[in-house]
């Protein structure tokens, strides 16, 4: 049994756009991991692809954030988020090809996340509390 993707306290952003997004990916996230678990690997491939569409669209708007509340590493951040939506759509085709890893897949999705939400995300979050945004 895999452990579910959960955003805690300590990793929300304090920004509500950017968290209610984060929430809503890993919620994807732990729904392709059920749907392995459960042996669907059309549920899954359907879900990586939503996660794709999503994924792209948060990036646009966490760097509209950052851009707009002067976030003075956002070039960097958002290089790091091409890298992330590459990684992502190299497993998705993995997906259309049916050259599906199943959990091993899973994990490499649930590492990617974890990667933007812990690794490069909290950056952000040190920035808005420097500026002392609030919402
Ligand atoms: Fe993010
Ligand atoms: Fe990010």
């Amino acid at each position: 049994m895999m452990g579910r993707l959960n955003i805690t306290e300590p990793l929300l952003i304090g920004h509500t756009i950017i968290d209610d997004e984060h929430l809503y990916l890993a919620s994807l996230v732990n729904k392709s991991m059920d749907a392995i678990a459960a042996g669907s690997k059309w549920l899954c491939a359907e879900t990586v692809d939503q996660l794709i569409e999503k994924l792209g669209q948060h990036f646009k708007s966490e760097e509209r954030i950052m851009t707009e509340l002067g976030f003075p590493e956002t070039k960097t951040h958002s290089q790091h988020h091409v890298d992330c939506l590459k990684k992502l759509m190299s497993i998705g085709s993995r997906c259309e090809t049916g050259d599906c890893l199943g959990k091993e897949c899973v994990l490499d999705t649930v590492s990617l996340l974890v990667d933007d939400l812990i690794g490069a995300d909290m950056a952000f979050k040190g920035h808005l509390q420097l500026i002392g945004y609030r919402g």
